[in-house]
């Protein structure tokens, strides 16, 4: 692998992916993990990421200089760059000049880093300490007007280095210089692709998973949806995938998630209706905390009485079932704390909210990638662009949606007013622009309005579409009116209960996407 090594901010995620777009595998490991253990990992190369600290501070983070010596490549980046010239004894001054966002960068026409890209080019700058001497044997290659040493390289020694961000879109030819060193300064060629990723995964689940049995908590999203794909072209028929419809779901999503599986994907999906079950321990409950516990155990019970009704339908061998696919991504994995030997599996997000507490092995064939990745591969093993592209949607469903108490007359009516904005969005063809659009209603909530001759006193129902790379940030999204103004005539037209449509324009932070 590429070993991106951490120095806190949220820096080396977002290098890691911009690796794997690269076609490169990329995995993160904490500035902590001695230089013997990252060796260890035979690493075809290694890039320091950014962090908030300075190398000046007490127990500024560092890397072990034995790291330069090994004939592994280094990419130091921003804080990386200072503290590998600091290692290699150059020297990092405060210069007192802080240079933050949009710079220009001047890059030398010899360069590895930077070769195909123009001699001047947009980069985006974080720093206050600067590099003042690059260390021996380096070549400066780039400075801007605050930063006369903004890059260096000793391609002999395959070590690089570079002030600015590349892994932001900001920086122009950022991506470029990854790839520059990436294929040409460390030789490592592109081979992590879909089809190849697909491969390495079917081989590994057959052979852990033999002739037994395997079910797959089936939530409609994107990832439990890859996961079982994956699955399914490795072992077909020993497959059972469960949906739950928990009743919280939005208007025609269970029909959705039937056609596109069973028809669209043959894959064998048993659906069970627990809607009754989770609207009764729902019923009086308010208070956001609770209503997620309550849905989570509620799972638990669906899930197990669905369990028996697979063993009864396919005869898993033994009457017993081992194993359960779950679409835990690289990001839940980093986020745990783990990735590294033994991880604890941070399960809760995944697989409509399946909890942990489940005794089963798990089989999580995603468990090394990105969204952007699980999206390609499973275009690659045919899955309908509806599920591939489908915008995020919470395993509480509707019931984190309705605020204030969860009962079928509110869950009716944010259904309709939903549905309304859905169609709106997509007939503008915003899909792909916003990340998600939750709508949601204030059930506790009520405001006087006139319709026709009369006082209405309705409900209102909020509007929260957000833009975001990863729901970790997230900007409020800038609809056009008329597309707003037409959702809101929509929705107070055809459902009686609402007299009013308001707009979320926070972001995250410091609100969070779903208002519970
Ligand atoms: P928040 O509201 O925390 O949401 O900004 C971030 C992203 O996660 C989704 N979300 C959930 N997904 N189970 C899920 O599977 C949950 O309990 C849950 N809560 C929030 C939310 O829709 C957004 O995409």
């Amino acid at each position: 692998p590429v070993l991106v090594v951490d120095f806190g901010a949220q820096y080396a995620q977002l290098i890691a992916r911009r690796v794997r777009e690269a076609s490169v595998y990329s995995e993160i490991v904490p500035h902590s993990m001695s230089a013997a253990d990252m060796l260890a990992k035979r690493p075809a190369a290694i890039i320091l990421s950014g962090g908030p600290a300075s190398v000046y501070a007490d127990g500024a983070p560092g890397v072990d200089p034995a790291l330069f010596d090994a004939g592994v490549p280094v990419l130091g980046i921003c804080y990386g760059f200072q503290t590998m010239a600091q290692a290699l004894g150059g020297t990092v001054g405060r210069t007192g000049t802080r240079e933050y966002g949009h710079t220009d960068a001047d890059v030398a026409s010899g360069s590895r880093l930077f070769a195909g890209t123009p001699a001047r080019q947009a980069v985006w700058m974080s720093h206050g300490d600067a590099v003042q001497a690059a260390p021996d044997g380096f070549a400066v290659t780039a400075s801007t007007a605050q930063t006369p040493v903004a890059a260096f390289e000793d391609p002999a020694r395959r070590l690089y280095g570079l002030q600015w961000h590349p892994e932001v879109m900001h920086s122009q030819f950022g991506q470029r210089a990854l790839e520059n060193f990436l294929h040409d300064g460390a030789g490592i060629p592109a081979t992590w692709t879909p089809g190849n990723i697909i491969d390495e995964q079917v081989e590994a689940i057959r052979e852990r998973v033999g002739d037994a049995h395997v079910i797959c908590g089936l939530s409609g999203g994107v990832d439990s949806s890859v996961a079982a794909a994956l699955v399914h072209r490795a072992i077909g028929d020993q497959l059972t995938c469960i949906f739950v419809d928990h009743g919280l779901l939005r208007a025609g999503e269970r029909e959705q998630v039937e056609r596109d599986y069973a028809q669209g994907m043959g894959i064998r999906v048993i659906t069970v209706d627990e809607s009754e079950r989770f609207l009764t321990a729902l019923a009086g409950v308010a208070e956001p905390e609770a209503k997620r516990k309550i849905i989570g155990r509620e799972f638990i019970r669906s899930f197990e009485a669905a369990q028996r009704r697979v063993i009864a339908q396919v005869g898993a061998a033994g009457g017993e079932i081992k194993f359960l696919v779950q679409g835990t991504l690289y990001p839940d994995v980093v986020e745990s704390g783990g990735g590294e030997g033994a991880a604890n599996i941070k399960s809760h997000h995944n697989v409509g909210g399946l909890p942990e507490d489940l005794d089963f092995e798990l089989i999580e064939p995603l468990r090394a990638l990105f969204k952007d990745e699980v999206r390609a591969i499973g275009r690659e093993l045919g899955v309908p662009e509806g599920i591939v592209a489908r915008q995020p949607f919470p395993g509480p469903g509707l019931g984190i949606r309705v605020i204030g108490e969860v009962t079928a007359e509110n869950l009716r009516i944010l259904r309709a007013a939903d549905g309304i904005a859905r169609e709106e969005l997509t007939a503008a063809g915003l899909d792909k622009e916003i990340w998600q659009c939750p709508v949601v209603l204030l059930a506790g909530v009520r405001s006087v309005g006139v319709q026709g001759d009369g006082r209405t006193y309705g409900h209102p129902v909020v509007l929260r579409p957000v833009s975001s790379e990863d729901a970790m940030t997230a900007d409020w999204t800038r609809l056009p009116y008329d597309v707003l103004a037409r959702i809101s005539t929509r929705i107070t037209n055809a459902v009686p209960e609402v007299n009013r449509v308001v707009l979320d324009v926070t972001s995250k932070p410091p609100a969070t996407i779903e208002w519970e």
